[in-house]
């Protein structure tokens, strides 16, 4: 593999700048001055709504990180909890605020039910073995995270310049948008340097690829009503224009080190069928409206 190497060190390093240069985003900083709150809204409204849960819910996935990884080093447990946790929790609280000022209700936010599946994670975590493996997974599932929230609030920024809206453009969406970057990398520097110092036996990478084909879901959507909504994220920001591309981008450090053996492909199946049942599902909530209108 061609990618540089990793070592602990790096990432202890990285985690400490980014406490450093990332501050969670101080409230007073943000101007929610809209010019069109209607017109806002009926652009961005969903995918204002499904960020704003997803931003909010860390604070249990906080809680779910120390059930399923319960042996987890130091600096994973400095990044999640003290690091990562508190930003997110700050965009959540800044685009909820935002919705509000649209005229949306506020966000109906799971922060507290750490869920029966994560709780038989965690009684399996207990042995080391599956404990790297799910913890391969965490690193995966949140590199594919950032990089669609990446994509998401890159997407939002443009169409928010567009339309003028330049006070909440640049305080609340462009003041998240560059804290992304950060996480992104934390999660892409932890999974190269467990795949390169090559910590998982060959049993443990094929238990890893089973688990991800099979399990795969995308962020926040773990019912047909939010898998909807995180198709009207794709459709609403115009990422479904070219959702190959979509897919291959927020994918491509699994494909990179989960399926290396799979020469020349671009985008696991899984993912892609993910992203396009998303998305036909948003589609056919937004006809049904449509037809009972
Ligand atoms: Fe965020
Ligand atoms: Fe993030």
């Amino acid at each position: 593999m061609s990618a540089p190497r990793v070592d602990a060190a790096r990432i202890a390093e990285h985690v400490e700048r980014l406490a450093d240069k990332h501050p969670p985003i101080d409230p007073s900083s943000a101007d929610y001055a809209v010019r069109d709150p209607a017109a806002v809204r009926a652009r961005f409204g969903g995918a204002l709504d499904y960020m704003a849960r997803v931003e909010m819910e860390v604070e249990r996935n906080v809680l779910e990180l120390a059930v399923m990884l319960p042996d987890v080093g130091e600096t994973d447990r400095r990044f999640y909890a003290e690091v990562w946790g508190p930003q997110e929790e700050q965009h959540g609280v800044l685009l909820d605020t935002l919705g509000q000022h649209l005229g949306m209700p506020p966000v109906v936010a799971n922060t507290g039910d750490v869920p029966a599946r994560v709780r038989v994670l965690g009684a399996l975590a207990h042995l080391s073995p599956v404990h790297e493996v799910i913890r391969l997974l965490y690193y995966l599932t949140g590199a594919a995270t950032e990089k669609a929230a990446m994509m998401a609030y890159t997407a939002m920024s443009e169409g928010l310049g567009a339309m003028g809206e330049d006070a909440v453009r640049r305080t609340v969406v462009d003041a998240i948008k560059v804290q992304e970057p950060g996480h992104f990398a934390f999660y892409r520097l932890s999974a190269q340097e467990m795949v390169q110092s090559g910590v998982l036996a060959p049993w443990q990478m094929h238990l890893a690829r089973v688990l991800r084909s099979k399990a795969y879901s995308l962020v926040g959507a773990k019912t047909a009503e939010q898998r909807a909504g995180f198709g009207g994220v794709i459709v609403e920001l115009g990422l479904d224009a070219d959702i190959e591309r979509s897919a291959r981008d927020v994918s491509r450090l699994e494909t990179q080190l989960l399926w290396a053996h799979e020469k020349g492909l671009e985008v696991p199946g899984y993912a892609l069928k993910a992203f396009r049942d998303a998305a036909a599902g948003y589609r056919e909530r937004r006809l049904g409206q449509a037809l009972a209108a």
